[in-house]
């Protein structure tokens, strides 16, 4: 039976700050930020924008009243969990109306809890093979103002239906993955800003991606002239490349050449959005299948997760007969086109502009949020969400 990706959705804010104006700002010099850490736009959310509003905000793009009553599991991988005990999934169940028979339970390992929702669904399917699962990624990268990581932020979320003969990827059983316990990138729970070890990270996510590349090679024997493209996750759009040079030695100039071309593609909404941490990676597999026309139902697609942490996988997918017909280009073309540009000055502002910690109650003015779900304030510790359509 083939387990897949039938569906899959796109948010992020309306607002974002040019990377060239904030490396102006900085003090560095645009390509710095352009080319070195390869970023044009980071996508700057609102107050009223949370990983719970962003995540409901996604699947609503895709859900039709068929997957809301096939659904009978909603997986929510973030590192931006609302809250120590309630799981974000069941605020994202509530809100787009799904099946009450279903579990709901949020996952946690950095950038790669999407991951480790979806191989938790595709053992869901082998068994319910009726059922579909939501494997929802989202968060908000936050290291702070004038920080080293600062040009890496970014804010979105990725929704995914996972069933049974998917219309767009077939997910393959074999992939290779690796744990170790690093400290290259963490958040304390007192923290609303990210600790990260930049240098380290960095070499960590190189010599993961080269592992778990030479244990899925000795699992399967492919090589990666079997691969039409691979792509990554994505904190900052140079990374994936930094990857996969030394790997790409291995093959002739001609797969190298597709591969980068096809590596290039699968970073345009990456590079105008930010890291979006667990839905990084599907941001970019989004990316290269609706920016690449020419992408042949039948292609085999690598995929490399990475958790700060850490955890990485490689795994893979075959694009399905009619795929591009389950895609969404036209409403994410009318995503990036209808964002508006916010100066530095707003952006550090809303980037100051946090929910109260102490109890308190507030009432945000949600009037300027285009979204159609969003956080409209907090009262006795409950962070209360619209959809404005229901
Ligand atoms: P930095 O120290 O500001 O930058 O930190 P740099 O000095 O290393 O420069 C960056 C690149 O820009 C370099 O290229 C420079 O040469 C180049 P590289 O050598 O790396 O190829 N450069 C220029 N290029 C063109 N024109 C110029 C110019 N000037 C310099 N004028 C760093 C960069 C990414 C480390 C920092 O932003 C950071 O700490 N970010 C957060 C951590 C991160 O994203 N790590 C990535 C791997 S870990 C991961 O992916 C997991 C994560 O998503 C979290 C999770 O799992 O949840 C982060």
């Amino acid at each position: 039976m083939k387990i897949g990706i039938d569906k899959i959705g796109f948010y992020a804010p309306h607002l974002y700050v040019d990377m060239n104006k904030l490396a102006v700002r900085r003090n560095v010099e645009p390509e710095k930020f352009t080319i070195g850490i390869g970023q044009e736009k980071m996508a700057v959310p609102p107050i009223t924008q949370d990983s719970v509003t962003l995540a409901a905000n996604a699947a609503l793009e895709v859900l039709d009243e068929n997957d809301k009553e096939a659904i009978d599991f909603v997986i929510f991988g973030t590192e931006t969990g609302i809250d120590n005990s309630k799981s974000a999934a069941v605020y994202v169940h509530h809100l787009l109306g799904l099946n009450p028979h279903a579990r709901t339970v949020e996952v946690k390992h950095a950038c790669y809890g999407a991951t480790a929702a979806i191989q938790m669904a595709k053992g869901h399917i082998a068994l319910n093979p009726e059922s579909k699962v939501l494997v929802l990624a989202s968060d908000i990268a936050r290291y702070g103002l004038n920080s080293s990581g600062e040009a890496t932020q970014g804010a979105g979320a990725v929704g995914m239906v996972i069933s049974a003969d998917p219309a767009i990827l077939a997910l393959e059983d074999k992939s290779a993955y690796l744990a170790d316990d690093v400290m290259d990138f963490w958040r304390p729970v007192y923290s609303d800003k990210a600790l990260v070890d930049g240098k380290l990270s960095n070499e960590k996510y190189i010599s993961f991606f080269a592992k778990v590349w030479e244990q899925y090679k000795e699992k399967t024997g492919r090589e990666l002239k079997d691969f039409e493209a691979i792509t990554f996750h994505l904190p900052y759009t140079k990374m994936g490349k930094k990857a996969l040079k030394p790997v790409l030695e291995e093959t002739t100039e001609d797969v190298q050449e597709r591969l980068k071309a096809n590596y290039q593609i699968s970073t345009e909404y990456n590079r105008n959005v930010g890291n979006i941490y667990t839905g990084s990676l599907y941001l970019s597999l989004l990316s290269l299948l609706e920016q690449k026309e020419d992408l042949e139902a039948g292609a085999r697609i690598g995929m490399f997760s990475y958790g700060s942490g850490a955890v990485g996988e490689f795994f893979t997918g075959i694009l399905q007969d009619g795929y591009r017909e389950h895609l969404k280009i036209k409403e994410h073309d009318e995503l990036f086109a209808s964002r508006k540009e916010v100066s530095v000055d707003e952006y550090e502002a809303i980037f100051e502009e946090t929910l109260p910690t102490d109890g308190s109650s507030i009432e945000l003015d949600v009037n300027s949020d285009p979204a159609q779900i969003y956080l409209a304030g907090v009262t006795d510790h409950m962070r209360r969400y619209v959809n404005k359509e229901k």
